[in-house]
């Protein structure tokens, strides 16, 4: 028997169903909700308040009242808030993970991660947060000088994905609060219980009404076009789909908002013969099978020099049959479901496609018809570059491999894609990883590695995968307008 999520809390109280709009809970106006499902048992876990483009206004206003006397505090001051943000999530590590796995489904230990790497945005913004510097600029007249300051955007409007319920919320709420800005936030609606839960823990640290709101809801056109559209939403950050990015960008046009959008990836990791084979498994596990392959930097595309291939195959197969697909409450689960039906269906879909176009399935490959949402590891060889998923983003436990001979075919492999979000290469060869590095375009490319990502370092795509960075010293800029100041006859 399943233990209803509530019971599961050591604090039911982070288990919120109502939306959180200057700094009150708050029901929708029509009074509807929507549910939350467990994708691995398809068990409804949660109603929440279905909130529409009037409750988002409501939302815009009151943040813009609320960011005036919180953009005039000193760094220090809202830095101490953060603070204290970052130590309640600290200390409620555990049911936020519960939170997090029950409505995403990924396994304990990948979200208790996800808390400690969502946590430490806070952290490091609310450090961050003190060092905005200006500049002073000689002047070409002798009776000027020139100054710039830097100065918080304004309301901020987020839309943030399912994949990572609550770190891809506070890597662009941190910096948003951190140099003096409100913000207004749609959580995805298969993920909304883990940006309430924060919600509610910013709310005990004080975190003043107004500054942080969360509209739940599943009418995304309405929502996200009152976010777009309302003249006093200064800025819109969103991570999620290229398409949906491309769409929310045009909504933004028309009142020539900020925009910053981590989109979709099409990484390759590739794979030289003199790689460190030891090494590439578990990063290649990691890579591709991390969140049940639902992350915008798996490893979409594994290009494997023909010299260890087979080798590299055999490894794979090995590790991949050591996988359990399960719930998060099942102890010898090692991976989660995908987090709905029609992902599933898609995942499935380019796998059929592949094989129709002549590809090798190894494993997986087959739909099974049990509870949850579930999809085996499966593993297709001997792709080439004219097949259709050379092209799409596989969001599933799939490895795609392609075999290679130079490092030219290779580069050229790797770049020939409209995306550019992250790539992953495997050498020996220092001066190889360097030529290698520089000639891909992609935002960020792990040498030896691909567990690339932390709060100190740039997150961020080229192309289409997006424009932005977050996290790092980069992270606040995008929150941030520079203003030039002239003083002017300075010579009297
Ligand atoms: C993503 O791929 O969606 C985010 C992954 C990360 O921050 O590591």
């Amino acid at each position: 028997m399943t233990i209803p999520l509530i019971d599961q809390l050591a604090d039911a109280s982070l288990l919120k169903e109502q939306a959180y709009i200057g700094g009150r809970w708050v029901d929708a106006q029509s009074n509807n909700t929507f549910d939350v499902v467990d994708p691995a048992t398809q068990k409804i876990i949660a109603r929440v308040a279905d909130l529409g483009a009037a409750e988002t206004a409501q939302a815009i206003e009151l943040a813009d009242t609320a960011m005036r006397e919180w953009r005039a505090k000193a760094p220090k001051q809202r830095s101490d808030i953060l603070e204290r943000w970052y130590q309640l999530i600290v200390d409620n590590t555990e049911d936020l993970a519960i939170i997090m796995s029950a409505e995403q489904g990924k396994m304990l230990a990948e979200s208790r991660g996800e808390i400690a790497y969502s946590a430490s945005f806070i952290k490091w913004f609310a450090e961050e947060g003190k060092r905005v510097y200006g500049d002073v600029i000689s002047s070409a007249q002798t009776d000027r000088r020139g100054i710039t300051i830097k100065q918080a955007i304004g309301v901020v409007a987020a839309i943030t994905p399912w994949n990572f319920p609550s770190a891809m919320i506070t890597r662009k709420v941190a910096p948003a609060l951190a140099v003096g800005c409100a913000v207004v936030l749609k959580p995805a609606a298969e993920t909304p219980l883990s940006a309430l839960a924060l919600a509610e823990l910013a709310h005990r640290a004080e975190l003043p009404a107004g500054l942080l709101n969360i509209i739940t809801g599943v009418d995304a056109v309405a929502i996200g076009g009152e976010l777009t559209s309302n003249k006093r939403v200064k800025k819109l950050t969103f991570t999620g789909s290229t398409p949906v990015g491309k769409l929310l960008m045009a909504q933004c046009a028309n009142t020539v908002k900020r925009t910053s959008m981590e989109l979709g990836g099409n990484a390759p990791i590739v794979i030289f013969d003199d790689a460190d084979l030891d090494l590439v498994m578990p990063g290649i596990i990691n890579a591709k099978f991390r969140n049940s392959g639902q992350t915008c930097i798996s490893a979409n595309r594994i290009l494997v020099q023909k010299g260890i291939y087979d080798t590299f195959i055999a490894r794979l197969q090995d590790a991949a049959s050591t996988f359990n697909f399960g719930t998060y409450s099942d102890g010898n689960s090692t991976h989660g479901p995908l987090i709905t039906q029609t992902a599933v269906d898609n995942v499935d879909a380019k796998v059929q496609h592949a094989v129709a176009q002549g590809a090798n399935l190894v494993c997986g490959g087959e739909k099974n018809d049990s509870t949850g949402y579930f999809y085996p590891a499966t593993i297709l060889t001997d792709l080439t570059r004219e097949m259709a998923i050379f092209n799409e983003e596989i969001f599933g436990p799939v490895a795609a491999i392609y075999p290679f001979d130079t490092e030219q075919q290779a580069i050229d492999m790797s770049n020939d894609t409209p995306f550019g979000l992250a790539a992953y290469v495997y050498t020996e060869s220092m001066r190889r990883s360097w030529r290698v590095a520089e000639a891909l375009e992609y935002g960020m490319v792990g040498v030896n590695e691909t567990a690339i990502s932390a709060e100190t370092v740039p997150f961020g795509g080229v192309k289409e995968s997006g424009q932005g960075r977050e996290g790092s010293k980069y992270g606040l800029d995008d929150y941030l307008e520079i203003k030039y100041i002239c003083f002017g006859s300075m010579d009297k």
